[in-house]
């Protein structure tokens, strides 16, 4: 389904200064960019070359130098980190390298855990972690730990906990940087099915061309700027 609505993610002349010791690193230098409703996007570049760092802004979990970043219409560049944390929860998936996992919680757990968190709760917790478990290929596996799964599994693991509140938002950083050939496949086809089955938006940053090439558009940052 396509909306003409507001874009999901609207970033304007963005520029990101990270102090680093008696100098500033330059890590975004004005970056504008759309994503609308029910997109797939990848985010590539060189290592350094600023897509962590806008990842970050998108998501909320940094704030702009200069610049503005709207989620769904809301300017939240300028916002309290209580109101961000809110807006984080509510409209915003992550998915990271390396899982992020807790370690003594099972799958189902792990899953669940953002539910039980969540301020206007949607889903009953144990019933939608499994159900995300389940369409994730992942049902034989929801009482095992983290340390009993496979890096693949743990990253499905991750996606269906990223999905656990329904959020417009998914946001992904390298999340098959981790993961052998045939691991990080089955990740892409998990995202291609969330994507295909909702409208939810996907913003991937990934070395990896093949997920890339499968994606709707891919955008390049090269030296803090889109290419
Ligand atoms: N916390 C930080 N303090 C100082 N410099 C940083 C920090 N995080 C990242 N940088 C620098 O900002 C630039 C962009 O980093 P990053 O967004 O992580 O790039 P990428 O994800 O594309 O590899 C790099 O030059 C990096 O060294
Ligand atoms: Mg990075």
């Amino acid at each position: 389904m396509s909306h003409n609505g507001t874009p999901v993610i609207q970033v304007r002349g963005v520029t990101r200064e990270l102090p680093l010791g008696k100098t500033v690193v330059n890590a975004l230098r004005g970056v504008d960019l759309d994503v609308q409703r029910g997109e797939l996007v990848s985010i590539v570049g060189p290592s350094g070359s600023g897509k962590s760092t806008l990842l970050g802004l998108i998501g909320g979990l940094d704030t702009p130098t200069h610049g503005t970043v709207a989620i769904d219409g809301v300017d939240i560049s300028r916002m309290s980190e209580d109101r961000l944390t809110e807006i984080r929860n509510e409209k915003i998936g992550f998915i990271f390298q390396f899982f992020n996992l807790m370690p003594t919680l099972t799958a189902l757990e792990n899953v669940a855990l953002p539910i039980q968190f969540a301020r206007k709760r949607k889903f009953k917790p144990d019933k939608r972690a499994r159900e995300l478990l389940e369409q994730l290929g992942m049902g034989d596996r929801l009482n095992h730990r983290p340390s009993e799964l496979s890096g693949g599994q743990q990253q499905r693991v991750a996606i269906a906990r990223a999905l656990a509140n329904d959020p417009p938002l998914l946001l992904a950083d390298e999340p098959t940087g981790n993961l052998d050939q045939e691991s990080g496949l089955m990740v892409i086809e998990a995202l291609k099915q969330i994507r295909q089955q909702s409208n939810t938006t996907i913003v991937i940053v990934t070395h990896d061309r093949h997920l890339a090439d499968q994606t709707d558009r891919v955008i390049e940052l090269i030296d803090g700027r889109i290419a």
